[in-house]
């Protein structure tokens, strides 16, 4: 009863299987995996070493992997003819609630709701998790832990957390093409313009970290009078720049309550 086994082996399952095979946390022996797609089962198996089967007698966790648009009602009812009763049931479809996982799956078992984060290989990233009453955070720790880190939320705030969280290294990703375009324009060559960029970044958020202090407080810091910092900070507050992204945010929050109601 010791074994991870996932229904459905997508780009999702193959991130968090490279990511906790890499690090050390997962055991390939102990991952079985299910797919209607073939190839799926054919890359996994061969790149991995994880093992094909359909049987669930053995599975401490049963992972539910599959699209929002497949056939969730199916996947449950197999479940429920192979899994024992104390099989935790882990799901990672985007929208799809407790309360309705727990229909589906006649009112039995543990289940647990995790949004993966999408930076699975770094180790950095929040997954967000939230529980039913029949599940403890410790029974599932080692295996969320395995491709990052984790924040327990109540399942109102999961749809405000993939919008702000789970969307949130793609604000980052368009921060920094937007600002290394900005070297660029400004005369540099677009290598030293990435390398400045990244540098800063890193940078950044390590002395925010090391000084403890409020980003505002650094900005002061770095901003003499009539500066050069100064300067720039006026014409990215005339741009809009903090609303636009906050707006950003709140429709990725939209949109994910709007696929969950589709
Ligand atoms: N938090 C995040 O950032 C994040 C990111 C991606 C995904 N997700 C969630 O993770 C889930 C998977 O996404 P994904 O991108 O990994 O999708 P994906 O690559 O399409 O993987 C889903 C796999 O499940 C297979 N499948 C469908 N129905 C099945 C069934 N009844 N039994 C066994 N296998 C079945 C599909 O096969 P076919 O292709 O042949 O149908 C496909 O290979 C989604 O629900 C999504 O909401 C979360």
């Amino acid at each position: 009863m010791n074994k991870i086994h996932f229904i459905g082996a997508g780009q999702m399952v193959e991130a968090i299987i490279r990511a906790g095979i890499n690090n050390g946390k997962l055991q390939a022996e102990n991952i079985t995996i299910e797919d209607i797609d073939p190839t799926r089962i054919t890359r996994l198996t061969e790149k991995y070493a994880v093992t094909a089967s359909t049987s669930l007698s053995n599975a401490r966790l049963v992972v539910i992997a599959v699209r929002p648009q497949d056939n969730l009602t199916a996947v449950a009812k197999s479940i429920l003819d192979r899994a024992p009763a104390e099989a935790i049931v882990i799901s990672i479809i985007a929208g799809v609630t407790l309360a309705h996982l727990d229909t589906l799956l006649g009112g039995r078992h543990p289940i647990a709701r995790i949004i993966p984060n999408t930076l699975t290989d770094t180790g950095y990233g929040f997954s967000g998790v939230v529980l039913n009453e029949r599940v403890k955070a410790t029974d599932i720790q080692d295996f969320v832990e395995s491709f990052g880190k984790v924040l327990y939320l109540d399942e109102r705030q999961l749809d405000i957390f993939t919008g702000f969280a789970i969307a949130g290294p793609n604000y980052i990703y368009y921060f920094i093409e937007s600002l290394t375009d900005a070297g660029v324009l400004a005369g540099l060559p677009r290598s030293q313009a990435t390398a400045v960029v990244l540098e800063n970044l890193v940078g950044a958020v390590e002395m925010l970290k090391r000084s403890q202090l409020h980003p505002r407080q650094l900005l002061d810091i770095n901003n003499s009078p009539a500066g050069v910092g100064m300067h720039g900070l006026y014409e990215l507050n005339n741009s809009d720049f903090a609303a636009g992204l906050q707006r950003s945010v709140l429709a990725a929050v939209k949109r994910t309550t709007q696929l969950a109601n589709e």
